[in-house]
C-alpha cells in the first residue's frame, strides 16, 4: 500500500516536471523572435544616436521609419570597397554580429590576433551614411573588440572629413557594473567629439592617455577604468587601420572609390 502511495507520488511529481519544461522550452522557443526584435530595435536606436541630429528619445515606431530611411551601405572588408548590398541579402536586417561560426560571410584574421582583435570578423558590413543636402554629414561605423571581460560592441561616427569623430556610441558589453562600464558614460563620450583619428598626412594617430586635454587625436582614460577604457581606444585604432575601415576611408578621401 505504502510502495503503491509512494510510486503513485513518483509518477505525478515526474509528470509535472516534465509538464514545466516542455511548458519553459515553449516559452523559450516562442519568445526568441520577440527577443531577437527588441535585441536589433535597440542596436538600431544606438545607430540612429550615433548618426546625430535626432531627438533625445526615440519611440520604437520613429526608431524603426527612422532606421529605414538611413543610406546604408555594406563595405567589402577584404577588398576596402563598396559592394552591392544584394550580397548579404536585406541590408536593413542583416546584422554581421550576429553571424555564427561556419558563415561563408566570415573572415577569420590572419596570424595571431591582437588582445583586442575580433578574433571573427565579417567579410561584409553595413555603414550608415548620413547627408545633408549633397554633403556627406557623417559616417557610421560599427566597431568591436574585446574589451578586460567581454567583447565591446559600439558605433562610431565620423565627420564628413572622415577623420574627425562626431559621436561615440557603446551598444553593448559585459563589462564590470560601476567600473567598466563607465565606457557608457556620456559625458566621457561627448568628450570624443571632435577628436581626430588622423593626421593631415592620413597616419592613425588615435589613443586614450592620462591627460588628453592638449590633444587633438586623444581623449582621456577613465580612472579606475583604464583597462576597459584603453580597449576601447584599442578597438577603435585597429578598426581605423590598415585590417579595418583604413583602406575603404583613404580611398574615400582620394576620391579613388565613390560613394
Ligand atoms: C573585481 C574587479 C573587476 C574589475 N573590473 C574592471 C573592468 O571591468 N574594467 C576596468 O577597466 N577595470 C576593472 N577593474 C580594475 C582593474 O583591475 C584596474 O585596476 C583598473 O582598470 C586600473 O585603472 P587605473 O589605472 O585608472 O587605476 C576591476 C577590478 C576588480 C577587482
Amino acid at each position: 500500500m505504502v510502495t503503491e502511495k509512494i510510486g503513485r507520488t513518483l509518477l505525478v511529481a515526474t509528470a509535472v516536471a516534465l509538464g514545466c519544461s516542455a511548458m519553459v522550452s515553449l516559452a523559450i522557443h516562442y519568445l526568441r523572435p520577440i527577443q531577437e526584435a527588441y535585441a536589433q530595435l535597440e542596436r538600431n536606436r544606438t545607430v540612429l544616436a550615433a548618426a546625430g541630429e535626432l531627438p533625445e528619445e526615440l519611440s520604437d515606431r520613429q526608431v524603426v521609419t527612422g532606421y529605414l530611411e538611413l543610406d546604408i551601405r555594406l563595405v567589402d572588408m577584404a577588398r576596402g570597397i563598396f559592394v552591392d548590398a544584394a550580397a548579404v541579402g536585406k541590408i536593413h536586417t542583416y546584422d554581421h554580429w550576429a553571424l555564427e561560426e561556419g558563415s561563408p560571410l566570415l573572415l577569420r584574421p590572419e596570424g595571431e590576433p591582437a588582445p583586442h582583435q575580433p578574433t571573427l570578423a565579417s567579410r561584409y558590413v553595413p555603414v550608415y551614411l548620413v547627408w545633408k543636402g549633397q554633403t556627406l554629414h557623417r559616417l557610421v561605423l560599427p566597431v568591436h573588440g574585446k574589451g578586460m571581460w567581454s567583447t565591446i560592441y559600439a558605433y562610431l561616427a565620423l565627420q564628413g572629413d572622415l577623420s574627425t569623430i562626431a559621436a561615440m556610441h557603446v551598444y553593448r558589453h559585459g563589462e564590470t557594473p560601476g567600473i567598466g562600464d563607465r565606457i557608457e558614460d556620456q559625458r566621457w563620450l561627448s568628450t570624443w567629439a571632435g577628436k581626430r583619428v588622423y593626421d593631415d598626412a592620413g597616419r592613425s594617430r588615435f589613443t586614450l592617455t592620462k591627460d588628453a586635454s592638449d590633444s587633438p587625436y586623444s581623449v582621456d582614460l577613465i580612472t579606475g577604468a583604464s583597462v576597459t577604457s584603453e580597449a576601447l581606444g584599442n578597438i577603435v585604432r585597429f578598426w581605423m587601420g590598415p585590417q579595418g575601415y583604413g583602406p575603404l576611408l583613404q580611398a574615400l578621401r582620394e576620391k579613388k572609390e565613390t560613394i
